[in-house]
């Protein structure tokens, strides 16, 4: 098994290493469809992640965003589905999860808050850890496009996917515990479509009546290493994982101070 989170999913500015596919058979996401979303840029690793907006402050992303980096290395750009880094925003806090685990990327969940307020609609936690096989849900993303690309989406991308069953992700993550039973989340089996470098620390979300309810954070692309791969994203041997953000309502509530009536 190969965990791939830092390199596959916040691969920066920098060319990419390796034979990567795209936020694949996306399209470009209707403007104000996602006022919550923020892309987050990490000037000490030169990467980019999304991240989630859960109050006037705060936003939620991946651990392994900003793992190492002081809040001075971290902006936000809010409001906009361009690849804009020009009318990004100061953070002032940032809290990863005292058990994020560097090695296999659990607990990849850390919360950022923004030195000043800011007015766009916050996206809400769903209630109801549970998510079940062959649930589809949506993901968005400036995350690379081409297998080859060496710059990000310069427009906001969105596709749907569908969650897989344990015996099956596990072919690719051998230590995946199920869809919603444990932390993480496990999505594959549309190759064409997937998250990729630059996708992670975004949302993974629920259509609801009203909008979208986020189910989870892009965290990692995973699978079997003892197999050659033409390319780590969108390929039926490559599984995505995401953190289950259903199950971290408690650290968020603490690391932010915001009763979770707020976010969920
Ligand atoms: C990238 O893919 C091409 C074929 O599409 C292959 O020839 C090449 O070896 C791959 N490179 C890497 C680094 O996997
Ligand atoms: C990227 O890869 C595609 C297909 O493998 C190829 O057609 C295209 O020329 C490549 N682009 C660059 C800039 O290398
Ligand atoms: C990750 O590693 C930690 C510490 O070794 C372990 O407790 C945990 O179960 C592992 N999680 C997964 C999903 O492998
Ligand atoms: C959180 O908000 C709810 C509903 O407004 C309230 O009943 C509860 O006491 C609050 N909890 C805390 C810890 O402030």
């Amino acid at each position: 098994m190969r965990l791939t989170a830092a390199i596959l999913f916040s691969l920066g500015f920098v060319s990419a290493q390796r034979n990567i596919t795209r936020i694949i058979g996306g399209k470009d996401a209707q403007q104000e469809a996602y006022p919550f979303i923020g892309l987050l840029v990490n000037f000490k690793s030169s990467s980019f992640c999304g991240a989630s907006l859960l109050s006037d402050r705060w936003l939620v992303t991946a651990a392994h965003c900003v793992n190492g980096a002081r809040p001075s290395d971290i902006r936000v750009t809010m409001g906009t589905n361009d690849f804009d880094i020009d009318s990004s925003r100061p953070v002032d806090e940032i809290t990863i999860h005292s058990q994020y685990n560097t090695a296999n990327q659990s607990n990849d969940i850390a919360v950022i808050r923004l030195s000043n307020r800011v007015n766009f609609k916050a996206i809400k936690i769903a209630k109801y850890p549970y998510v079940s096989d062959g649930e589809t849900l949506r993901a968005i993303g400036w995350g690379l496009e081409k297998h080859n690309a060496t710059t990000p989406a310069s427009k906001l991308q969105e596709v749907d996917l569908t969650t897989i069953s344990r015996d099956r992700c596990r072919k690719s993550f051998s230590s995946f515990q199920g869809n919603g039973v444990g932390a993480q989340i496990c999505t594959g089996d549309t190759p064409g479509k997937d998250t990729c470098s630059g996708d992670s620390g975004g949302p993974l979300m629920r259509k609801a009546d009203n909008g979208w309810l986020l189910v989870g954070v892009t965290s990692f692309g995973a699978w079997d290493n003892s197999i050659q791969l033409e390319a780590t994203c969108g390929v039926e041997e490559v599984v995505g994982v995401y953190t289950n953000v259903m199950k971290y309502v408690s650290f968020i509530s603490t690391a932010t101070g915001l009763n979770r009536s707020i976010f969920t």
